[in-house]
């Protein structure tokens, strides 16, 4: 066996392979790369075609990842039999028609969509990954640290590697242990010896020939559900997977196997031991996780937003105060507070931006508002009296929990808003309040962005009401005006048709500009950011009064510029500035679109169109006019032909650094 020579050292990013088209290895790697836990995985044992219920569970996950699809089945006579296809999971299903699946009439096996970090995304390096016999098959979900290691070791005694993952090494790991020592013939044990050698975070699920009627699982840092059936069980990376068949689920802890078959499961931790994991109730139905009849996600969910915003506030006001059921932190705490940082990526970050004007008004207390990725490499100042909001709608973001861990370990309170359940950001908080969006399948966030805001909000009304800043009768006020906003977002989303055609007429610019001041500013951030990740095209968002700083040398003839206004009553005096702004961008030839509110007759001769949006309070604005944004970018992405709901490069949660 000659000694492999790995061309690159990579540095993390997996767009940074597919830039460069190559296998990219670490031989030697640094340890650079931190966390991926982003792929979609379905393990099954039961009584239908394993197939059929794999890949309609890889169907739902798809949207964690797309650069492969891959299944197992095992056919019950000791046989495995394996399929898999670089690109989307339409690939593997046209790979299957044509190769028969007669191999696959087993009830038992798994499937995996992945989103590569080692090696590139092709065929070979997709998953399920065999051991030479082809009778161990293993589909993983996240990053082995010391894979260079474990692949040395395995090639120094022969074992030729037939992928460039860090994947593989663990199903001849696992080969090797069931066929030899202690743990020969027992494939749990097999699992446990291996995952015990493991660096990294994974979510492993292993199937073996010689045992048709069992799937196992094992995870570290990565997410994995059990779905409990009638004699039927399941294993996945979210609940979507299996919620069809079954909404009892079974939530693993850390560092624990399990193992299913058609009569349940079992969990142990990586000793043996028994270990508990925690059993819960999934109180959303499948309809809520598909489409709705639209054409796609992203479309459904902004259309969920009055939805989401309801479901978020819901519970939240009782007798008089504003309550924050999930938070495990005190009046006294909330008083304590002196500082509140907000950490977070994307679009959570805009949200935070949003929530600081009114957090600031309403507490008087300061309030920063700081990217995760910066956050945690600087030295923030911070004590146990400072307030760290970490929001995350996956509550996966590598950034954000690596800020999290940031701030505690320096003493300061945090927490978590997100939107995903147990997930590792609110685990690792010191409280939790969840935003109640719901699924949130397409990958530019919309109605969890929305739901974000009302959130953080929140959090600054418990501030305020907490330390007096606010009488309880202000407070409530306040609350109630939020409340009002679903109704408000219902009423913009009755317009959508008209920001649909404008996208359509916008579809061929090369680049659009989004002006806005106070809390239209996030707005015109947001805007942009939907812009480039949905249509790939060049979009900016500015403060508007910094226009004149730089950014208007950039207005050029027929150039689409969109403003967000302020209230002329509520803000008169930005308002007025800002009808100046558009008049002089309009006077250099930009086509300008302006969000104004109802009955706003000034900007009207400066519009070239004009999207009205209904009069809310100043503070609560950026709830309504964001979303005319969200549909703009939405349609400007559909018209240019591309896949809405999964933008080139992206995936939904972001966990590699
Ligand atoms: C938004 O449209 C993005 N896809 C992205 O910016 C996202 O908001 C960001 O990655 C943060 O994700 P999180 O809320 O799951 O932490
Ligand atoms: N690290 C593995 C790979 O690149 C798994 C990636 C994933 O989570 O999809 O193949």
């Amino acid at each position: 066996m000659t000694a492999r020579t790995f061309r690159l050292v990579y540095t993390n990013c997996r767009c940074d392979l597919r830039k460069r088209g190559e296998v990219a290895l670490s031989g030697d790697g640094p340890g650079l790369v931190t966390l991926c836990l982003v792929c979609g995985i379905v393990g099954y044992v039961g009584h239908r075609s394993a197939l059929d219920v794999v890949l309609d569970g890889l169907r739902r996950l798809e949207y964690r990842g797309y650069d492969s699809a891959g299944v197992a089945v095992l056919d019950g006579d000791g046989g495995l039999a394996v399929e898999r296809k670089a690109g989307r999971l339409t690939n593997l299903e046209a790979r299957l028609d044509e190769v028969g699946r007669d191999a696959f009439t087993g009830t038992a096996g798994m499937g995996h969509t992945r989103w590569a970090t080692h090696g590139a995304p092709i065929d070979r390096n997709s998953h399920p990954h065999c051991d030479v016999t082809g009778r161990v098959a293993v589909v993983h979900n996240g990053i082995i640290e010391n894979f260079a290691a474990l692949r040395a070791e395995l090639e120094a005694v022969g074992v030729e590697m037939a992928s460039d993952t860090d994947t593989e090494t663990t199903a001849h790991l696992i080969a090797r242990a069931y066929d030899e020592g202690d743990t020969k013939g027992d494939l749990e044990a097999s699992v446990r010896t291996v995952v015990r050698r493991l660096e990294g975070a994974f979510t492993l699920v292993v199937t073996h020939a010689d045992h048709p009627d069992v799937v196992v699982a094992a995870r570290r840092s990565s997410p994995l559900v059990v779905g409990v059936g009638e004699g039927e069980t399941f294993v996945a990376s979210d609940v979507s997977a299996f919620i069809e068949h079954t909404r009892e689920a079974v939530e693993l802890g850390q560092d624990q196997v399990v193992v299913i078959d058609r009569d349940g499961y079992r969990v142990t931790d990586f000793d043996g031991a028994d270990a508990q994991a925690k059993p819960f109730t999934v109180n959303w139905d499948l309809s809520a996780a598909e489409k709705g009849g639209h054409e796609y996600f992203m479309l459904k969910e902004i259309e969920e937003q009055p939805e989401a915003l309801a479901n978020t506030l819901r519970g939240h006001f009782r007798d008089g105060r504003v309550v924050l059921d999930e938070q495990r932190l005190s009046d006294q705490d909330l008083r304590d507070v002196d500082k509140v940082f907000v950490v977070a990526c994307g679009s959570a970050y805009h949200s935070g931006l949003v929530a600081k004007y009114a957090i600031e008004h309403w507490t008087r207390l300061p309030v920063e508002v700081e990217l995760a990725s910066e956050f945690r490499y600087r030295d923030p100042v911070l004590d146990r009296d400072t307030l760290v909001v970490a929001v995350s709608q996956s509550g996966e973001t590598a950034d954000t929990l690596e800020a999290v861990r940031h701030a505690r370990s320096q003493k300061a309170r945090v927490l978590a808003v997100c939107n995903t359940n147990g997930a590792q950001i609110p685990r690792e908080s010191d409280a939790v309040l969840y935003t109640h969006a719901g699924p949130e399948i397409g990958v530019a966030s919309t109605k969890a962005f929305l739901a974000q805001i009302a959130a953080n909000y929140l959090v600054g009304l418990a501030l305020a009401q907490a330390r007096g800043t606010k009488y309880p009768d202000e407070v409530a006020q306040e609350f109630h005006q939020l409340e009002a906003m679903a109704d408000a977002v219902q009423k913009v989303l009755g317009t959508i048709d008209q920001v649909r055609a404008l996208g359509r007429e916008l579809a061929d610019s090369k680049a659009v500009l989004f002006l806005g001041r106070h809390v239209g500013y996030p707005v015109a951030l947001e805007g942009a950011l939907k812009l480039k990740e949905l249509a790939y095209m060049h979009a900016e968002g500015f403060a508007a009064g910094e226009l004149k700083h730089g950014p208007i040398a950039l207005i050029e003839e027929g150039l689409p510029v969109v403003v967000i206004m302020p209230s002329p009553k509520g803000r008169a005096v930005l308002h007025s500035k800002l009808v100046s702004n558009i008049s002089e961008i309009q006077a250099r030839g930009a086509r300008t679109i302006v969000i104004a509110e109802e009955g706003d007759e000034t900007v009207r001769p400066f519009a070239d169109h004009l999207i009205e949006i209904p009069a809310v309070p100043t503070l609560l604005q950026p709830l309504i006019s964001t979303v005319p944004l969200q549909v703009l970018a939405a349609e400007i992405a559909r018209s240019r032909g591309y896949d809405v709901d999964k933008p080139r490069n992206l995936a939904k949660s972001v966990t590699v650094e």
